[in-house]
């Protein structure tokens, strides 16, 4: 994970760089540092916690008589958090910074004398080894080259030489990108921060070795010629307005990114479905993969597909999904699902299965992303950027992306009528209005419930049918913001095992909507209730009165099977948001988290 920034020739080196770093917190926040560097000297600076102690302690650190700076902020994998194992890695020479993980960093301590034995983190292993091959071979290009071929793993590394007055960019597997103008450079793993400083960009492929040496960059190992294109350029979304925190701005943001949303399917991108998309359906199955939060929306997506089409259907976690053998033999289209494009498991399974030669198309509301530069298709979520760690509004706008795939095969396969299509189109239209009325409506009722919580012991989410995905993001969402113990079960499925976990200090929320589940989701509360657990029951059905026991009824609206993953999301978001606001917890970066996260 991690994010890493590194920027040569500007008048401004050490608050760019933090201005930079802070962007790229979402990738972690466990500690974080700067190196700034010129052809005489290396400076470091870093710090435990997050970027703002960085900046107070470079407080008085002038910048004028450097160079270049390397910056990076640190989502701990090997070695605990301390500002040892913060990055930049240093000496006199040297400075470096990675993200990723370098898998053979233990065969490679154990094989150099050189490498101190007690140190735990697989980059300062590769700072070492690096040190030791810069002293070996007189020209540090070689030292770099045997470097990259040693190391194993997903990884970008960004690397100053004092000897030789070089910089040096390496990528295998995570994202980093160059802008450039002149002889200024910038380069970041997020691609999307680089629109702000220049307006043409350099995406790093799987084996590069860049090297800039007095404002020349070039392959070190290619003979290629380095082509900047012209950058994506994006709105400032790292303004809270009169927010309090992210997570309850892009909440609120959810109706009109919807409706961005499906406007451009309806009107530009769904547009003449079976020319454009005929070929990857024709085969014998599909498979919606993705992970966390895009792992329940594929869920949602299985159900979508189901009810809509006649195709055989199923979910897989990327991260298992990649060390599953895959039938060669039958035609299976993949679905993944990721809101930042770069989530290591899910990147790794799109490049398993085309690998297999299967087909693929990625979901993703990140138009710069390394999925992208993958995907045999893209179908964009318009979202705009989420902030926020919690996913919530990436999370209904890929529900509206799968709600209208779906909808799309079935009319081209005429499982669904012309009718029914345009019935369902019809309510994804409607979304926005419904999803805004229900925001509004529900904050109050959110607010109190969130009291209640705060005297339980654990929280359940269950529901059956489309609604039970719905219930694992519900306490997904719960338990990474709030840290509350949850979880999330089909309804069906209490009896089996989990409805020992009940007991008056429980409180259980039932995702009731009104389908041929119905009544049977109402027993499974009552289940509950039997048992002296608390309820709280969220249904469009307004008559629960013979449901006993402690519970509280909410009134959802009416829905249909389209728009009913949509309805249930809303005020689980709220609750947990109001929950975590209550518990004063770190909403916006909960602790242990990642928003994009690039390590398998
Ligand atoms: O960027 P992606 O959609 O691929 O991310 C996948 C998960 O890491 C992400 O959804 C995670 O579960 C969120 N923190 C959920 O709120």
């Amino acid at each position: 994970m991690c994010g890493i920034v590194g920027i040569l020739n500007s008048q401004s080196l050490k608050s760019e760089a933090i201005e930079i770093l802070k962007k790229l917190e979402y990738r972690g926040y466990d500690s974080a540092g700067i190196s700034l560097f010129s052809e005489q000297k290396i400076k470091t600076i870093k710090s435990v916690g997050k970027i703002s102690n960085l900046e107070k302690k470079s407080k008085n650190i002038k910048d004028k008589s450097f160079s270049g700076v390397i910056g990076h902020t640190r989502w701990a994998t090997h070695g605990v958090v301390n500002r040892n194992n913060a990055h930049p890695f240093a000496n006199e020479n040297l400075t470096l910074v990675c993200n990723g993980i370098i898998e053979n960093y233990g065969q490679i301590q154990n094989r150099y004398k050189e490498i101190p034995k007690n140190i735990k983190s697989d980059t300062e292993v590769s700072f070492y080894y690096l040190s030791y091959l810069i002293d070996k071979y007189k020209d540090s290009d070689e030292a770099i080259k045997v470097f990259q071929k040693t190391i194993r793993g997903n990884f970008a590394f960004v690397i100053f030489i004092k000897r030789n007055n070089c910089f040096y960019i390496l990528k295998n597997g995570s994202p980093i990108s160059i802008s450039n103008k002149n002889q200024s450079f910038y380069i970041c793993s997020d691609s999307s921060i680089l629109s702000n400083y220049h307006d043409t960009i350099f995406h790093c492929e799987d084996g590069d070795i860049i090297k800039i040496y007095e404002s020349k960059i070039s392959y070190l190992q290619k003979k290629l010629k380095i082509t900047f294109q012209k950058n994506i350029s994006y709105q400032n979304p790292y303004d809270k307005g009169d927010y309090q925190h992210f997570m309850l701005k892009e909440i609120h943001e959810q109706p009109s990114v919807l409706k961005s949303t499906q406007s451009k399917y309806t009107s530009e991108y769904f547009v003449d479905f079976e020319t454009k998309f005929r070929h990857l359906f024709d085969g014998d199955k599909i498979v919606l993969v993705g992970c966390g939060t895009a792992y329940h929306a594929s869920m949602v997506g299985e159900y979508y597909f189901n009810h809509f089409t006649n195709k055989e259907v199923s979910t897989e976690l990327a991260s298992e999904l990649r060390y599953k053998k895959i039938n060669k033999n039958k035609q299976i289209l993949f679905i993944f699902i990721s809101q930042s494009g770069e989530t290591m498991d899910t990147l790794m399974a799109l490049k398993y299965v085309k690998k297999m030669n299967h087909k693929s198309i990625v979901i993703t509301n990140s138009l710069e992303s390394s999925m992208i530069r993958e995907a045999e298709v893209t179908i964009p979520t318009y979202a705009q950027k989420e902030v926020g760690v919690a996913s919530t509004k990436a999370f209904t706008c890929q529900l509206l992306s799968l709600a209208n795939l779906a909808l799309e095969v079935g009319r081209m396969e005429k499982t669904i009528s012309n009718q029914i299509y345009k019935t369902n189109i019809g309510l994804l239209t409607k979304l926005p209005s419904k999803i805004e009325k229900l925001i509004k409506e529900f904050t109050p009722g959110a607010k109190i419930i969130s009291k209640k919580l705060a005297q339980a012991n654990a929280c359940y989410f269950i529901g059956r049918n489309i609604a039970y995905p719905i219930a694992l993001e519900g306490s997904l969402k719960l338990k990474e913001i709030s840290y509350m113990h949850s979880e999330g079960f089909p309804g069906g499925e209490m009896k089996h095992g989990p409805i020992a976990l009940i007991d008056k200090d429980t409180i259980t929320v039932c995702l009731i909507p009104k389908n041929d589940l119905f009544e049977k989701s109402v027993s499974n509360a009552q289940e509950i209730s039997a048992r002296n657990g608390k309820i709280i029951i969220l249904s469009s059905v307004r008559n629960m009165s013979k449901i006993n026991g402690e519970i509280k009824v909410i009134n959802m609206p009416k829905e249909n099977i389209i728009d009913t993953p949509f309805i249930y999301t809303i005020p689980l978001q709220l609750i947990s948001y109001y929950f975590a606001l209550y518990e004063g917890t770190d909403i916006d970066q909960p602790r242990n988290l990642a928003k994009s996260v690039t390590v398998e």
